[in-house]
């Protein structure tokens, strides 16, 4: 049974250069990447993909964060896509995440910690339809 994610390097990840780093992961892992582009997102976009956040003390910044340079959105395709993308990427704060992991090896701060993956079957519904309309 297969399942997709919607799957981001977010500009602190492209800016610092680690777009092949977390492909390899993901390859390695055996998932599959089945749509790509590299993108700046606009406000309204950012709001609407973190809209769950929307009461959340740190939306403003989460805003700002994201649409503050390009960012690679991906669809990411596999068994169990969605669990198996967040055990890649590590817990939210990167101080917490596993060594081994995108962010346990390449962050410090929970606001820059270079990938977002949908958590849920509902959230990659709408995440990848906001980010890929009619492509699936
Ligand atoms: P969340 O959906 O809780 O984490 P995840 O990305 O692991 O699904 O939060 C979305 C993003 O918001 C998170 O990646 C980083 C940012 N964030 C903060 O800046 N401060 C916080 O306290 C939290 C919980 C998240
Ligand atoms: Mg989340």
């Amino acid at each position: 049974m297969s399942e997709r994610t919607l799957v981001l390097i977010k500009p602190d990840g492209v800016k610092r250069g680690l777009i092949g780093d977390v492909i390899a992961r993901v390859e390695r892992k055996g998932l599959k990447v089945v749509a790509m582009d590299l993108r700046t997102l606009d406000a309204e976009t950012a709001k609407a993909h973190y809209a769950e956040h929307a009461e959340k003390p740190f939306f403003g910044e989460l805003v700002e964060f994201i649409t503050s340079g390009p960012l690679v959105a991906m669809v990411l395709e596999g068994p169990r896509a969605i669990e198996s993308f967040r055990a890649l990427a590590g817990a939210t704060d990167p101080v917490k995440a596993a060594p081994g992991t995108i962010r346990g090896d390449h962050a410090l701060e929970i606001g820059e910690n270079v990938v977002h993956g949908s958590d849920s079957p509902e959230s990659a519904a709408r995440e990848i339809k906001i980010f890929f309309p009619d492509r699936f």
